[in-house]
């Protein structure tokens, strides 16, 4: 089963977007040319991925404490920055060892679709 998520034209700069899909809400969009689909609630504090942004690494950032997840295994990468900084490696070895679920997704002529 393929499902159409979105055009590539509709991906927004930040690289990252919500999609509401058969199987529930996701957050889709490239990395490093890729497309990826994961879902999209940070494992730290429940933050919307959907509206981080693609960092340089390729990572999806979360845009409350700027965790870092891969959107191929969906690992937590970095744990939250800021205040929670000095704690970040904890928060990484607990709640970020439940990684994020990934998704198939290809493209065709444009648009992205999600692959059942
Ligand atoms: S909620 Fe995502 S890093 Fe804190």
């Amino acid at each position: 089963m393929s499902e159409r998520l979105l055009a590539l034209s509709e991906i927004p700069e930040t690289g990252v977007t919500s999609v509401d899909t058969s199987i529930g809400r996701l957050a889709v969009g490239l990395s490093d040319g890729t497309p990826f689909a994961i879902s999209p609630i940070c494992r730290h504090l429940r933050g919307d991925l959907a509206k981080g942004h693609v960092a340089d690494d390729g990572c999806v950032e979360c845009p409350l404490h700027a965790a870092r997840f891969d959107v191929k295994s969906g690992a937590m990468t970095r744990g939250p920055q800021g205040a929670f900084k000095p704690v970040a490696g904890l928060f990484k070895n607990t709640v970020g060892r439940m990684t994020l679920k990934s998704y198939p997704v290809v493209e065709r002529d444009g648009i992205l679709f999600l692959e059942a």
